[in-house]
């Protein structure tokens, strides 16, 4: 086998293990863009209780490592279950002491002692997370979400951004669990 067919055939299986996960998970590894993610640490508000901050679905790591550049003082979790982002993300991080990249569900965490969870995964992620997040999170600490809203509670704050496809930023702050 020459070089070129077998670094054709290992461009071939990442790409199809990026599918099959894309499939099972419904959310492909799509990075937030600069924009987006600026907004993210933003929107991070002073008043933070203490915790952990967790980024469910880290993809390659962008948000992540932004999160932890933000807040050197807090422990970062971020967790991913397709392998190539994750071991991506894990490589990224080695040089950030505040964080650790978990290679696993979001579902499987969890997130009683979070201060703040940030996440950008996608409509129907985020329908079947909304009772972990509502249930586990204590009171008053802050959900963000790049692009989709959390059904049933109504964000503090939202900024529009103008990238060329409008993206919505939402900040929750999470209440007693009636
Ligand atoms: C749109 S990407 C966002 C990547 C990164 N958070 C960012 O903002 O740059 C969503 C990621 O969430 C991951 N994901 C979706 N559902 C998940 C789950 N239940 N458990 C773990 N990871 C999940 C996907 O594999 C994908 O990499």
């Amino acid at each position: 086998m020459t070089t070129a067919l077998a670094i054709l055939l290992a461009g071939l299986a990442c790409a199809g293990l990026i599918a099959v996960y894309t499939v099972l998970l419904d959310s492909p590894p799509l990075p937030s863009g600069g924009a987006a993610r600026a907004g993210l640490v933003a929107l991070i508000p002073p008043d933070l209780p203490d915790g952990q901050v967790y980024e469910l679905g880290c993809g390659w790591g962008d948000l992540a490592l932004d999160l932890a550049k933000a807040m050197p003082e807090r422990r970062v979790v971020a967790v991913e279950a397709s392998p190539l982002p994750w071991l991506v993300a894990k490589l990224r991080a080695l040089g950030r002491k505040n964080l650790s990249v978990r290679w696993g569900r979001i579902e499987a965490l969890d997130l009683s002692d979070a201060a703040l969870v940030a996440a950008y995964l996608g409509p129907k992620p985020m329908t079947r997370l909304s009772d972990k997040l509502r249930t586990e999170l204590p009171p008053q600490s802050v959900f963000l979400s790049n692009g989709f809203a959390l059904a049933d509670l109504t964000p503090e704050r939202m900024v529009n951004l103008p990238t060329p496809v409008t993206t919505t930023l939402y900040r929750y702050r999470m209440r007693e669990a009636a």
